[in-house]
């Protein structure tokens, strides 16, 4: 009986922890809180909103839309069009998901696709669809590396100078969390191995992740839609990252190019301003 309340009475505790400010010995019960083999995903989503508060990635994504008013707009993995239906009505705006489960109309400026990414990007030629390179794309379908990798390819090869590319699911909480065989409700998959290998295969690019609750949002700018480094090297890219050890990360703050999460910071130097007004 002691072992079954155990958890709860762990993540009580943290909650009087946090609320009282004691952020770090609220975390460390959280943590504990968790058993090894069954999930706790109240304790995941508090753990999460300590060492990440502020703006989440829906608010980040919602002022992205605000400030860049993109053109265009590409998002992979909509799910219930939550962030798809951020886009503001001068937006085309795209969504991809072979499995969306959207409630009602969406609105005209948007249409979307029911099939897998590769299928999408193997049967269209999104320069045709938005006539120009997008403006803003926004990745969170699969939550594996080699998916987000192949994503990440072949968005760019549509991108301009000015786009800017989104990445979800950067920043995990835990390797239980971070790994790629989903055991918890709260999960981010091994999506984040995209910035090591981002970072180092093409540092011509410029990437930073926010630390945005729940889980991270990659920004990466400086595209090259002739690049195809990634493409020509993905087996052993692939092969090469996949076996990073979450456990191993030393200084997160630098191996993930972590930047506060701070709008007015975001906008003054991350942020590729394409002028469309
Ligand atoms: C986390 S949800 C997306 C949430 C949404 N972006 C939001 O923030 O409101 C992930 C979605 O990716 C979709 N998905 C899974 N595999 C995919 C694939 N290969 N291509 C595109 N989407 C995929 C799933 O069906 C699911 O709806």
């Amino acid at each position: 009986m002691a072992g079954v309340s155990e958890p709860k009475a762990l993540y009580r505790s943290a909650l009087k922890y946090l609320a009282a400010g004691e952020i770090e010995r609220g975390v460390a019960l959280l943590r504990q809180s968790v058993p090894k083999d069954d999930d706790f995903v109240e304790a995941h989503n508090a753990w999460a909103r300590a060492v990440m508060p502020g703006s989440d990635y829906i608010e980040i994504l919602r002022f992205l839309h605000e400030e860049l008013r993109p053109q265009s707009y590409i998002e992979i993995g909509v799910e219930f069009g939550t962030t798809l239906r951020l886009v503001g009505s001068e937006t085309q705006a795209l969504g991809v998901d072979p499995a969306p489960q959207i409630d009602g109309e969406l609105a005209d400026n948007i249409v979307l696709y029911e099939q897998k990414s590769d299928d999408f990007f193997a049967e269209n030629d999104l320069k045709s669809i938005f006539n120009d390179p997008f403006d803003l794309a926004f990745i969170d379908g699969l939550h594996i590396f080699e998916q987000v990798l192949r994503d990440f390819i072949n968005l760019e090869k549509f991108s301009s100078v000015d786009s800017l590319v989104l990445i979800h699911d950067c920043l995990p909480l835990d390797s239980r969390t971070a790994a790629r065989t989903r055991t918890t409700q709260f999960w981010s998959g091994d999506v984040w191995k995209i910035v090591p290998c981002l970072k180092h295969e093409r540092p011509d690019l410029k990437l930073v992740t926010i630390p945005a609750y729940p889980t991270g949002l990659c920004l990466i700018s400086g595209l090259d839609s002739e690049s195809r480094l990634l493409e020509k090297n993905y087996t052993e890219i692939v092969e090469r990252y996949i076996a990073i050890d979450y456990d191993a990360i030393q200084d997160k703050g630098d191996y993930f190019s972590l930047v506060a999460n701070d709008w007015q910071l975001i906008q003054e130097t991350i942020l590729p301003i394409r002028d469309n007004t």
